[in-house]
């Protein structure tokens, strides 16, 4: 049996828990639009042709900002092509998913959806085939009220209203030399900093996120953020991370300690920006937006999902339909729990992606829709994480990993809503083969009652929820938990996540 202990104080805090913290990302790719959100045939579809079953899940899901319309795709579109009348709107090859993109679904089209998920839009901008021009005019139509050629264009295409988008991605991962465009550090910070300008001379309120490297693992990485911050540092308010995650080569111990990765990687962002910051004696802070986080088995897109050939361009194929396991779950809430432990510099994020591609909801054409194992660990932890997330001191022992080398057996972190009264703990126990029982010493929080324990875990790890089978994994009430003399204890399952709810 392990034994940790946690210790919390509602008097030390690291930092507020943001809302945007619980954002995801709708790419135009394989059927996460279409056959996804948008299946206008669909005996649940509402008059625009969105699946009001799949609205529903993304609003349990608890959703802020969703990040559109890329991902790889962003950098060969032309945003004129997605708006006007649907009819004329051409049908374009998406070169990054090697499939054929119709444009049936556009920037009024996800407008509308957003407003019915209650969600906001968080939009790229292509920076690899295109510049700063085009940039201008997507920002002139989507947020300048009235009286220019394409805030009129915008009303007669129905929608009076600006759209008034705040957060914009200055293109995408382009540090990966598979992004279409793909550029040197010195290039995209030159091009970053001159669209950011710009932009900002049109609208000083939007929020800019500069790319960061697509991954820790790139070769550039350190080295592109800081070059790209040297060029952008007064210009954008984010520098972005991506990671995604996956078990290779059967080794589970290493996959369940990828939240090490993850810690490393923001800390070291962390550090690459405060060191631009110290050279160039600036007052500023730049924050990360981690706008592409999750479990993907990548191995798996490139040896069965891509697509080739010159005359085979499908519309909607079915890729990256990852089928998550719990073992993927518990990672995941492991990674949220990272973010959030870093709540004071990573201030938005992006789970990728939303449906049906490496998604948390699964649909099936003229079918059901139902939950992945990873859809549990989001929705909760997007609903009880609030007010502060509290400093921790977390002691556990320890295991080996051929990865990352000893790490902590458990994992854990806590948030405090003064306003509420309510305090969360959110807690991963990596061990395969031993339950671990944790004393949460809630320190000056007094009279604390147990509102709930739910608990992610199965004798089976890579149990999933299918099409066949979509409630086979869920939540159970962890009965253990009590808390008793000023602390809480709870006892956790091999492999499992758990949320603590305390008034
Ligand atoms: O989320 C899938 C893809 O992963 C995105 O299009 C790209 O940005 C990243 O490489």
């Amino acid at each position: 049996m392990v034994t940790a202990r946690l210790t919390i104080d509602p008097h030390f805090a690291v930092g507020p828990v943001n809302r945007r913290l619980f954002g995801s990302f709708v790419e135009h790719l394989g059927r996460c639009v279409y056959d996804g959100i948008y299946e206008p045939g669909h005996a649940a579809a509402d008059a625009e042709g969105f699946r009001k079953d799949v609205i529903e899940l993304v609003k349990e899901l608890g959703v802020s900002t969703v990040r559109y319309p890329g991902g790889n795709f962003v950098s060969g579109f032309r945003w004129e092509d997605s708006v006007g009348p649907r009819g004329e709107r051409p049908r374009r090859l998406d070169l990054a998913w090697h499939s054929t993109e119709t444009n049936e679904v556009g920037l009024h089209e996800f407008g509308s959806w957003l407003e019915k998920v209650g969600s906001e839009l968080m939009l790229a901008v292509n920076l690899g085939t295109r510049g700063t021009l085009e940039a201008l005019d997507l920002l002139e139509y989507s947020n300048i009220r009235s009286g220019t050629a394409l805030s009129e264009q915008r009303a007669a295409n129905g929608r009076a209203e600006p759209f008034g988008i705040k957060m914009w991605c200055l293109g995408n991962e382009m540090d990966g030399p598979w992004q279409l465009g793909h550029r040197s550090a010195e290039d995209y910070g030159k091009i970053a900093s001159q669209t950011a300008k710009a932009m900002r001379q049109m609208d000083p309120s939007v929020e800019l996120v500069a790319c960061g490297s697509s991954g820790a693992h790139m070769p550039t990485f350190g080295e592109w953020e800081r070059e790209v911050l040297t060029h952008t540092y007064e210009d954008v308010d984010y520098i972005s991370c991506h990671a995604y995650y996956e078990e290779k080569n059967g080794d589970l111990a290493s996959f369940l300690a990828s939240a090490v990765d993850m810690d490393r990687f923001i800390e070291s962002v962390v550090a690459t920006a405060d060191h631009v910051k110290a050279v160039n004696g600036s007052d500023k802070t730049i924050n990360i937006s981690f706008d592409e986080w999750n479990v993907w088995y990548l191995e798996r897109f490139e040896k069965v999902d891509k697509i080739q050939g010159l005359d085979n361009w499908p519309v909607a194929p079915r890729l990256l339909e990852d089928v998550y396991s719990v073992a993927d779950a518990v990672v995941f809430g492991n990674l949220l729990i990272s973010l959030l432990k870093h709540a004071d510099r990573v201030t938005s994020a992006s789970l990728a992606q939303l449906v049906n591609v490496i998604a948390p909801i699964m649909t099936e054409p003229g079918g059901p829709a139902w939950r992945q194992t990873t859809f549990f660990p989001f929705a909760l932890t997007s609903r009880l994480a609030a007010g502060e997330v509290l400093a921790t001191k977390l002691e556990s022992p320890g295991y080996d990993t051929a990865v990352y080398g000893t790490v902590p057996l458990i994992d854990a972190v806590a948030t405090h809503d003064a306003d509420r009264g309510t305090t969360s703990v959110f807690l991963v126990n990596r061990s395969q083969d031993e339950e671990a029982t944790i004393t949460v010493d809630l320190g000056a929080l007094e009279g604390v009652i147990l509102l709930d324990a739910q608990t992610l875990s199965d004798a089976d790890f890579y149990a999933k929820n299918t099409l066949e089978e979509p409630e086979r994994v869920g939540l159970s009430r962890n009965k253990s938990a009590e808390v008793r003399d000023g602390s809480v204890t709870v006892t956790l399952p091999p492999v499992s996540w758990t949320a603590l709810s305390l008034g």
